[in-house]
C-alpha cells in the first residue's frame, strides 16, 4: 500500500538553530505513527511542515503523493490538524465553533450544523453545546479542537501532543477517540512525550531528539532496546537475599541485581504481570517477606537514557507520566 505520508531528508533551520536535521519516514495509509520526543526535539516543527504551515529549508514532504510545499491547498483539503495549543474561539459556544469551522471549510449551512451536532455527540460535548469555549476545561477544549479538525472528514490527521496537560481520565478518553478515528481508516501522525501513549496507539514509532531520528520501530522493539519491564522487590530481611535470587533467576531474562542499602532486588522480565504473579507466589511459599513489590515499565526517560546517554529535561509533564 502506498504511504499516506512520506518525508525525505527534511531539514528546517532557524538561522543557526537546526530544528530538523534531515529526517525521513513514511506512514502507511490507515496506520498511526507516533513521534516521540522531549521538549525541543522538533515534533511541532515536523507537524507544521506537513500541515503546510511552515516551509522546510530543504527536503521533501508529501501527503498522498502531493508535495506539501507545492500543492499546499490540495494538501490542506485532505488533512486535519490539532495544534499543541487548542485553537478554539473563546467567545463562541462549542456548537458555534464547529459550525463556523464547517462553514469555513465550505459546507452548506445545514450540513455544517448537522456535522457540528454529530461531532459534539462523538466527543461527549453535547452537554456543553451552548456554553462558550471560555467556560470549557482544558480537556474539553482539546476535544472541541480535535472535533473541529475532523469537520471535513480528513483522511490524514495530525495530533500534536493531544493529551499533554490532561488528567489521567481525560487522557484515556482521548485515547478512545483516537482509536475510533483509526477504526474509520484515518491515517494519524501523533506527537507525544509519553511512551505509554505511543505504546497504546501507534503502529510504529520514531524517536526524535534534537532534530534527528535516534530510533524507530514498534513499541515492543523500543522497549526491548531499553531492557523491557523490571520486577522489583524490597526485602524485609537482607538474609533472604540468596533465596530470593534463586526464585527470581529462572523467572527473569537476566540475572537479578541486588542493592544492599535499600534491600531492593530487581530483575528484567518478559511477561510482565504473569512473571510478577509467579514471583510473588513463590516468595510467599518460601516465606520471604517483602515490604514493597512492583512492576516497573520503561518510560520515556529510560528510553532516552538508554538511546542517547542523556536524560530528557525532567520537566513536570514527564515526571507526571511515571
Ligand atoms: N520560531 C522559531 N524560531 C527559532 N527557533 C525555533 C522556533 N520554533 C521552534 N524553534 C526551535 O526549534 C526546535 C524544535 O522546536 P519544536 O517546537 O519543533 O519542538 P517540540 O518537539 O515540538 O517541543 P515541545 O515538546 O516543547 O513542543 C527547538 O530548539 C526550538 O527552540
Ligand atoms: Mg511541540
Amino acid at each position: 500500500m502506498a504511504n499516506a505520508i512520506e518525508v525525505e531528508n527534511l531539514v528546517l533551520r532557524y538561522g543557526k538553530n537546526v530544528a530538523l536535521n534531515g529526517i525521513s519516514f513514511g506512514v502507511p495509509e490507515g496506520t498511526v505513527l507516533g513521534v516521540l520526543g522531549p521538549n525541543g526535539a522538533g515534533k511541532t516543527t515536523a507537524v507544521r511542515i506537513l500541515a503546510t504551515l511552515l516551509q522546510a529549508t530543504s527536503g521533501r514532504a508529501e501527503v498522498f503523493g502531493l508535495d506539501v510545499a507545492k500543492k499546499a491547498n490540495e494538501v490542506r483539503s485532505m488533512i486535519g490538524l490539532t495544534g499543541q495549543f487548542a485553537a478554539v474561539d473563546e467567545y463562541l459556544t462549542g456548537y458555534e465553533n464547529l459550525e463556523m469551522v464547517g462553514r469555513l471549510f465550505g459546507l452548506k449551512k445545514a450540513e455544517a450544523r448537522r456535522r457540528a451536532d454529530e461531532l459534539l455527540a462523538r466527543f461527549d460535548l453535547e452537554y456543553a453545546r451552548d456554553r462558550t469555549a471560555k467556560q470549557y476545561s482544558g480537556g474539553m477544549r482539546r476535544r472541541l479542537d480535535i472535533a473541529a479538525s475532523l469537520i471535513g472528514r480528513p483522511r490524514v490527521v495530525f495530533l500534536d501532543e493531544p493529551t499533554t496537560g490532561l488528567d489521567p481520565r481525560s487522557r484515556i478518553g482521548m485515547w478512545e477517540f483516537i482509536s475510533d478515528l483509526v477504526k474509520d481508516g484515518t491515517t494519524i501522525l501523533l506527537t507525544t512525550q509519553y511512551l505509554e501513549e505511543a505504546d497504546r496507539l501507534a503502529d510504529s514509532i520514531i524517536v526524535l531528539d534534537k532534530g534527528s531520528i535516534i530510533a524507530e520501530g514498534t513499541a515492543d522493539h523500543l522497549k526491548a532496546q531499553v531492557g523491557g519491564e523490571r520486577l522489583e522487590f524490597v526485602l524485609i530481611d537482607a538474609s533472604d537475599r540468596e533465596r530470593a535470587e534463586k526464585i527470581l533467576t529462572p523467572i527473569g531474562v537476566d540475572a537479578p541485581a541486588y542493592d544492599a542499602q535499600t534491600r531492593r532486588i530487581t530483575v528484567s522480565v518478559g511477561e510482565g504481570a504473569d512473571d510478577l504473579t509467579e514471583a510473588l507466589v513463590q516468595m510467599k511459599q518460601a516465606n520471604i517477606g517483602v515490604v514493597d513489590v512492583g512492576l516497573r515499565r520503561p518510560n520515556l526517560d529510560d528510553v532516552f537514557l538508554s538511546l542517547t546517554g542523556h536524560a530528557t529535561e525532567a520537566d513536570a509533564a514527564v515526571e507526571e507520566a511515571k
